[in-house]
């Protein structure tokens, strides 16, 4: 993959904690991308097993000149490692290797490793300074921004966590290249989502680009990972801590977190259900009238096209509304839903049952 793609910044406005999102090629190895992240004597690199092989190497010596000692730790790979023991491998190696409150912490990886690594960071010594390395798609145009960090709980995804922002997030295109095709799929389903929820111009682009997105042609993928970071900003720039707006951004997320629930943390990719769960989502905000057929079909399509699945396991519908109501969304007991109401517009909607289970009955695998 070419990798000469000049850095694009998108500044997320959050007062005292506003941080810039840097999106660029071969960043990671390069001391000057680091110029404004704050002085300490020792930095951690949390990474995994898969991860670090790869580019710690390249981070560590960027790093050299900055701190007095910059550790490695790798961490286990897999979603099905998102949980306290893992999280107590990132405590443990700080507090081996005597890092103080001004220690920074820095992501390389994916979702998993910038959650875990955040959620670390906040709760260390009541907060220590971190910064996202992101080397997913999917982390780059999501995850990576907004700080939210959690670990999942057997009972329910993300559910332990903490919002705390990062003080950079380096996006550096270069790492895509060696993702597997599975993985840049899953990375497209949040790009996708930013569409219908905020910009159907976007949804136009995506349409238009998606066969470059998935040969990973890097002028396609530095537009999707900057439009996305700025629909991320502004949307988190206007509710941190998801008192209201925010919601919109975990659309397909509560059909897809009784996915990943439901089969078992690292069964299918968490884009993979969110892809699935944007077509569920969908065709409920079709019976709440927010959308038409040809708008659900669009989505479809284009979800289909990105290699992701439009079709959910067959859990039984009473076992995914027993898990759709262990969500952050969820009030009293009652679900609560991100539908379309408009084109290019979300909102929360609780819905009856049995509208979710006809959507179930159409969404699901027999
Ligand atoms: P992941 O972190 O598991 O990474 C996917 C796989 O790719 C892993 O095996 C990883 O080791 C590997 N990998 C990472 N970078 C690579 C590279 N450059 N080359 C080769 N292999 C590489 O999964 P993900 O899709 O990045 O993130 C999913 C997680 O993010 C979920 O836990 C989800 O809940 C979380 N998430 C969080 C937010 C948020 O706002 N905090 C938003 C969306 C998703
Ligand atoms: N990924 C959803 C959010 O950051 O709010």
């Amino acid at each position: 993959m070419p990798t000469a793609v000049a850095p694009e910044h998108v500044e997320i406005q959050l007062g005292d904690r506003s941080y810039p999102i840097v999106i660029g090629s071969d960043l990671l190895g390069d001391a000057s991308s680091f110029a404004a992240v704050p002085a300490a004597a020792t930095a951690l690199i949390v990474s995994n097993t898969t991860v670090a092989p790869l580019y710690a190497a390249a981070l560590q010596q960027a790093l050299a000149g900055r701190y007095r000692e910059v550790h490695l730790l790798e961490l286990p790979d897999g979603e099905a490692h998102k949980d306290w023991q893992t999280l107590n491998l990132i405590f443990d190696a700080l507090l081996q290797r005597g890092a103080d409150r001004k220690t920074v912490l820095y992501a390389l990886g994916g979702g998993v490793v910038g959650d875990m690594t955040g959620f670390a960071a906040a709760s260390y010594m009541r907060g220590v300074p971190f910064v996202q390395v992101p080397t997913t798609l999917l982390a780059q145009v999501d995850s990576s921004v907004g700080g939210k960090t959690a670990i999942n709980h057997p009972l329910g995804k993300n559910m332990i966590g903490a919002f705390y922002q990062p003080q950079l997030v380096l996006c550096d295109l270069a790492t895509l290249a060696s993702l597997p095709p599975r993985e840049l799929s899953a990375g497209l389903a949040e790009v996708i989502k930013y569409g219908p929820i905020y910009d159907m111009g976007f949804l136009a682009w995506i349409e238009a680009n998606i066969d470059a997105l998935i040969a990973r042609d890097p002028a396609a993928l530095a537009h999707a990972v900057k439009r996305s970071c700025e629909i991320k900003a502004e949307v988190v720039g206007q509710d941190e801590r998801e008192a209201g707006l925010r919601a919109i951004l975990n659309f397909g997320h509560t059909f897809g977190h009784a996915i990943e629930s439901g089969l078992g943390y690292g069964e299918w990719l968490h884009g993979e259900a969110v892809g699935c769960g944007m077509v569920m989502a969908a065709q409920l905000s079709l019976r709440l009238g927010g959308v038409d057929a040809a708008f659900v079909e669009r989505l479809t399509a284009l979800v289909r096209r990105a290699g992701l699945p439009v079709t959910g396991p067959a859990l039984g519908a009473d076992r995914y509304l027993e898990l759709m109501r262990v969500d952050k969304k969820s009030e009293a007991g009652e679900i609560r839903f991100v539908v379309i109401d408009r084109p290019g517009s979300a909102a929360v909607r609780s819905a009856p049952d049995a509208m979710v289970r006809e959507v179930l009955a159409q969404c699901c695998a027999a």
